[in-house]
């Protein structure tokens, strides 16, 4: 299709989700927010920080790509790589020096809900969505004022032994503290010299300090667990993330195991009495191998219905499931590398277990679907589109406060490169007669093993935000298909 026929087609699915979404109970949201410290880095806040260490130090530590932050060579480091390659990154620090060195150093333009749990939270319940019910370990009363002040909004807490929903700001424990990461944006464009080298930003794009104070769990609070089969009753599924921060040991001497086990309970539990619950997890850059592998191998395997993940993450998740060379090739991009992509998706559908990918490239999306995935191509292809709207409207406005807030991004056009791009996976899906071109052209291509779903993207020229983007494509995404399950 061309890029007129695409823009029509967004027009319909667009329609076509809003008649639907109403249909949904609800939504259960889990486990990840903090409060997010933005700061878009120009070129007087590199300078800066560049004159606050030692540069030789910074260069071997370039080199070195350190995977988590103790000193500030170490974030100058990862700043340089994520400038220099223009990729997405959040790497953890276990030290407060490292948030008070930013401080001394910064000062930050904005303060958002942030987590990938939070951002869908709020996204969901502004979009009008029935009962968002919003589950966060250790809710502190910062964290709950950056939830939207929403009657369908809501957080289970345990009362005399029953089960209430409340909207988090009646629900958190003035016990707890706020979890803060710096996000440290930059544009395009953006040119500065390092170790003698010149580095110009090819892509908008951010460096997520994550700070992992030792309090953070991810877990559920007992009495809610036994609870779960009263949510159930009033959501057609789940969506999940914040894994990553499962550490290997803890000080009290548990291990990632238990976690593990635990987070599996939950899901199960979530199920229980009704298998038909569909539990979307969104992935994230998860810089410990070990953790990565587990979350992906222990959580996500056989017990989730659908994964949400970006490019890199597509390469990072591929690698540890013993893929190194696909890894390669998805990383390494040029011309072959929506082929790599789409190949990596299909490695994880089938090793993973999964009855969804959704993978999300800058300028397409290409999501492979099991045969028993309970949804027609058509309907994929639809919660590809909006997912797409919804995305272009959070790049063009920032928030999205309405349903009708999303509308914004129908005029973001389809990027005419992303479109450019699908030939050349069209082009070898016809070489290997996996389906012929005029299948593929309207993005819906059914292969005996999977489907297949591929769209072109609407991309904001300007985006005013860059955060929070993957979790606004996923999530709705994920909302527009379980609206046409039931
Ligand atoms: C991760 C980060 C969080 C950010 C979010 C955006 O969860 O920890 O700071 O808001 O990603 O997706």
């Amino acid at each position: 299709m061309d890029i007129e026929e695409w823009e029509r087609k967004y027009l319909e699915a667009y329609s076509d989700v809003k008649g639907s979404i109403g249909n949904l109970s609800g939504v259960f949201v889990a486990y990840n927010t903090n409060i997010d410290a933005i700061k878009h880095i120009g070129n007087k806040d590199i300078s800066r920080l560049l004159k606050a260490v030692d540069l030789e130090e910074v260069q071997q530590k370039v080199f070195d790509y350190p995977r988590q932050i103790d000193t500030p060579s170490d974030l100058l480091a990862r700043l340089i790589i994520a400038m220099r390659d223009g990729k997405a990154a959040e790497v953890p620090t276990y030290t407060t020096a490292t948030h008070e060195w930013l401080t001394d150093n910064m000062v930050f333009d904005h303060a958002n809900m942030g987590g990938q749990a939070g951002i869908i939270s709020n996204l969901l319940a502004n979009m009008g969505i029935n009962n968002v019910i919003t589950y966060v370990p250790s809710l502190s009363r910062e964290q709950a004022d950056y939830f939207v002040r929403s009657d369908n909004l809501l957080y289970p807490v345990i009362s005399e032994g029953k089960l209430l929903l409340k909207h988090p700001t009646e629900a958190y424990n003035s016990k707890f503290k706020s979890k803060v990461n710096w996000i440290l944006e930059f544009s395009k464009g953006l040119e500065f010299s390092f170790g003698g080298e010149h580095i110009k930003v090819p892509r908008d794009n951010r460096l997520i300090i994550s700070s992992r104070p030792s309090w953070l769990r991810i877990d559920m609070d007992r009495q809610l667990y036994d609870q779960l089969p009263m949510i159930q009753q009033k959501i057609n599924g789940a969506i999940l993330a914040g894994y990553q921060i499962i550490k290997e040991e803890y000080d009290d001497g548990s291990t990632y195991h238990e976690y593990v086990e635990r987070a599996v309970n939950v899901i199960e539990r979530l199920r229980q009495g009704n298998p038909d619950i569909q539990i979307h997890v969104e992935f994230t850059s998860i810089q410990n191998k070990v953790i990565r592998k587990m979350i992906l191998k222990d959580i996500v395997r056989r017990n989730v219905n659908s994964l949400g993940l970006d490019t890199v993450e597509v390469a990072n998740a591929l690698n540890v499931l013993g893929h190194e060379e696909l890894a390669y090739s998805v990383i390494n991009k040029g011309e072959n590398g929506i082929i790599a992509l789409y190949e990596g998706a299909v490695r994880l559908l089938h090793d993973l277990k999964l009855n969804r990918v959704h993978v999300h490239s800058l300028g397409f999306f290409i999501c492979v679907a099991s045969k028993d995935c309970p949804i027609s191509v058509e309907d994929h292809r639809s919660a590809l589109l909006f997912a797409s709207t919804t995305a272009a409207a959070k790049a063009t406005i920032g928030d999205i406060n309405s349903f009708d807030d999303t509308l914004a991004g129908l005029d973001v056009p389809v990027w005419d490169v992303g479109h450019g791009e699908l030939e050349n996976l069209g082009k070898y899906l016809v070489r290997r007669g996996v389906c012929s071109m005029d299948d593929f052209d309207n993005g819906c291509v059914s292969t005996p093993v999977h489907d297949l779903i591929v769209i072109p993207t609407k991309v904001a020229r300007d985006p005013v935000a860059t955060v929070g983007i993957g979790d606004a494509i996923s999530a709705s995404a994920f909302v527009a298909l379980l609206a046409k399950i039931k």
